[in-house]
């Protein structure tokens, strides 16, 4: 077998035997991973995906039609930096290991393996969506994120082959057996074993969900551990274009929105909605439900797995080697927010526990920039409304602020305000059912459901009404 054309790496794939039997192990169980839980129905379908055969400017979005079990997943690492050192913790400015640090093996397994599971995991919980695709051009997006998150999961896993042996090997096993959502053997992280039901929740997911993969890419991409860090950064080239279908995806159906508002002249929800496009009250309370479980995945506020992370090297922060501090926290401080009390109070606390709360609130700031970016939108229109991110502390479930009933706005309220308010404040069964309807496959070229605006600009430079999906 040719192993660099079957399988684009930069690893040296052909002349690592080991590396090969393992894969072809492996190799066979995704594919039937893929035609189970990838998207369905979707085995024959001519795709214009983008394909990665190398790590330069030029050679990783090379276009073309690709049926999705014929993609050729690959395995990149970005290019090495020479003489790169240790960049915090206790470790700094060693050496960065290009093998795993015996001491530190089980933690760096965990870390990878988490990363790893949330890949084949949206993969499950995407799969129904290309039945109702407001048009090709959303269709081919789905399915590029798709074959994408495929390929995150080949990097991780080529990971625990080529540095884990043995259990690296049950690991990766261990990765196509786990299902989105499944009662006896649920995928790791609870974000990911909810649904993705609709289109309006996938473009949510993508602005918040792969932004999560973003930062937790970013903190990996400083990893002391060689191998991830650059396996790491190289993947973040794709999940910026993940987090470009959520961003736009959420602005068009807010377009589509201010439009039938517009022409109607008027803000009622029933109104909008009997003119068959999603009410901004129903966009925000979507809003509201993936930002808050997606704030659930950055872990418990005070941890001493960060802070052994950290100070072991395996994990850094996002842009770590851009502070100026001494990389190495022991006597620093960081404001949490405190519930323990039934009223929120910012407690200071040791910097080192506070990690990920650290990487949590860079997060926020993040969506914070996007969303006011989405409502240009609705500026743009001439209407006063605006997207909002709820609190922090509103609808969380892990951490000290799990133990709270929070406002979006940030006020504590009781249980009862709580059962009073929550339809206001999550998609209710109404709001899904609601979206539910308008959700239809769309299959003309050019043409997209009366929902959601037209992009503004086609993939890769073509025309407007071009084929992305050829459906045989
Ligand atoms: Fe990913
Ligand atoms: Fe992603």
């Amino acid at each position: 077998m040719d192993y660099n054309q079957r399988i684009p790496n930069n690893v040296g794939l052909a002349d690592d035997r080991s590396l090969q039997r393992a894969l072809e192990n492996w190799q066979p169980n995704f594919l039937h991973w893929w035609q189970d839980m990838g998207p369905e129905s979707s085995q024959n379908f001519d795709v214009y995906l983008r394909t990665a055969i190398s790590v330069d400017p030029q050679g990783w979005a090379n276009f073309g039609y690709v049926k999705m079990p014929e993609y050729r997943w690959g395995i990149f690492l970005n290019p090495a930096v020479a003489d790169r050192k240790v960049g915090f913790g206790a470790h700094r400015g060693e050496a960065a290991w290009q093998e795993v640090p015996g001491e530190y093996r089980a933690n760096l397994r965990r870390i990878i393996v988490t990363q790893g599971d949330t890949e084949p995991a949206s993969v499950e919980q995407q799969r129904h969506l290309g039945l109702t695709a407001p048009s090709l051009y959303d269709l081919r997006n789905l399915f590029q994120i798709n074959v994408e998150e495929g390929r995150h999961l080949w990097a991780m896993v080529y990971l625990l082959h080529r540095h884990f042996g043995r259990d690296g090997r049950e690991e990766a096993d261990a990765l196509l057996e786990r299902r989105s959502g499944d009662a006896d053997n649920p995928r790791i992280l609870g974000a990911f074993n909810e649904k993705t039901p609709d289109w309006l929740a996938f473009f949510m997911f993508t602005y918040f969900t792969d932004r999560d993969g973003k930062f937790q890419l970013n903190a990996l991409a400083e990893s002391g551990f060689e191998p991830l860090a650059r396996t790491t950064q190289f993947m973040l080239t794709e999940e910026a274009y993940h987090m470009f279908v959520g961003e736009s995806g959420i602005s068009r159906v807010m377009q589509r929105t201010c439009e039938v508002m517009n022409q109607l002249a008027t803000d009622n929800p029933a109104k909008v909605r009997a003119a068959g496009a999603i009410d901004l009250p129903t966009i925000q309370r979507y809003l509201n439900f993936h930002s808050s479980v997606t704030l659930d995945l950055f872990g418990a506020d005070q941890s001493s797995n960060a802070a052994i992370f950290y100070s072991s090297g395996l994990k850094g922060r996002h842009k770590e080697t851009k502070r100026n501090d001494d990389h190495l926290l022991k006597g620093a401080s960081y404001q949490v927010l405190d519930a323990s009390s039934g009223t929120l109070v910012e407690r200071e606390v040791p910097m080192l526990n506070a990690l990920n709360e650290v990487l949590r609130d860079d997060f926020i700031r993040d969506s914070e920039a996007g969303i006011g970016r989405c409502n240009r939108v609705i500026d743009k229109a001439g209407l006063p409304h605006r997207l909002k991110l709820p609190h922090k502390a509103f609808n969380r479930r892990i951490g000290s602020l799990a133990g709270v009933r929070v406002s979006p706005d940030g006020d504590v309220v009781s249980e009862a305000e709580w059962n009073s308010r929550v339809s206001d404040w999550l998609p209710s069964d109404d709001d899904r059912a609601f979206v539910a309807s308008l959700m239809q496959r769309v299959v003309e070229p050019g043409k997209y459901a009366g929902w959601i605006a037209p992009p503004q600009v086609p993939v890769n430079d073509q025309p407007m009404n071009f084929e992305y999906v050829r459906f045989n």
